[in-house]
């Protein structure tokens, strides 16, 4: 099935048969971020206060390094105080390959420490293909190395990797499709210059066309898909016809976002905070925050 010759409502139908069954509606999650405003690390203190802010959205978050900002050394005991019961995908990050191995350390250790409880999954690496880091293979093979350290050491976690949409579609990729266990598909209608007229079928459509080159590849329809990175930013310069403001941004969730999820597909939204470390030198990147960095809401999150 070609899901790019299909208008919006054909998709809602495509979707709909590939979702087949009664599924609920897909959970809205969130990447979350390790620095405050001004650049310094995140401690436990700081997640706790994290998951009080996301909580009436949200049980499951996503990160990227173990290492950096000693990241699971302060968020795995968060997991485990926190009320609120969240879960985690967390990340390594496969380069370079001293980061690498002191990434690997870091899992480890701090999953003998924590347990899995609050542990959903791993991924190896984000948008590493979309940048070029790694081949494909090379990806494949730092994917099911992970997975291997984490059953010689008594885990049993799903092993993904999130990467654009388009990289998911093209057909090298597939090495990368072989070695995971749940895929995350990261697509952004603002970096595609999409106005407010085309963002949500933009959206659909890429998220199904990766959907189905993964289920097509897998030979089954019965695969763990995510969302792994959408967004808007609420600030900063146009890119394109993408207007940065809060009015769209509120617009693109409403309806690309409720969209996925009334099929039954889990997003991560990119991302909880805005994070304003990163300067008005990076553009639109402080601005992406469902909340501000005082964890004031930003827009309705319903659906
Ligand atoms: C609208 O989105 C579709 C699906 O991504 C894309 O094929 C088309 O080029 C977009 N239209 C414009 C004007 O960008």
């Amino acid at each position: 099935m070609k899901f790019s010759t299909i208008g919006w409502t054909g998709l809602a139908v495509a979707a709909a048969s590939l979702l087949r069954g009664a599924r609920a509606e897909g959970a809205l999650n969130f990447c979350l971020g390790v620095k405050h405003a001004d650049g310094s690390c995140k401690y436990t203190d700081d997640y706790l206060a994290d998951f009080e802010a996301l909580a009436p959205y949200s049980s499951v978050v996503r990160t990227y390094s173990t290492s950096d900002c000693n990241t699971l050394q302060y968020l795995m005991p968060a997991l485990a105080q926190s009320s609120h019961n969240f879960q985690a995908i967390i990340g390594v990050w496969p380069t370079d390959d001293s980061h690498y191995a002191l990434e690997k350390s870091a899992l480890i250790q701090y999953l003998q420490q924590y347990g899995t409880d609050h542990v959903k999954g791993v991924t190896v690496g984000s948008e590493v293909l979309y940048r070029g880091d790694l081949t494909a293979s090379e990806l494949a093979n730092r994917m099911n190395e992970v997975r291997q350290l984490l059953k010689d050491n008594g885990f049993n976690l799903p092993v993904g990797t999130a990467d654009s949409w388009n990289l998911w579609v093209d057909g090298g990729s597939d090495p990368v499709i072989d070695a995971s266990d749940f895929f995350m598909s990261n697509a952004f209608s603002y970096w595609q210059g999409q106005d407010t007229s085309n963002m949500t079928n933009s959206f659909l459509d890429d998220t199904m066309q990766a959907m189905g080159r993964i289920q097509a590849r897998k030979g089954t329809s019965d695969i763990s898909f995510y969302v792994g990175e959408t967004g808007w930013p609420t600030g900063g310069p146009s890119y394109g016809s993408a207007v940065a403001s809060t009015d769209v941004a509120a617009k693109f969730y409403k309806e690309a976002l409720c969209g996925i999820r009334s099929w039954g597909v889990d997003i991560f939204y990119f991302e909880a905070f805005d994070e304003p470390w990163k300067g008005t030198d990076s553009g639109v990147e402080p601005y992406f925050g469902a909340m501000d960095s005082n964890r004031n809401l930003k827009f309705d999150l319903s659906c």
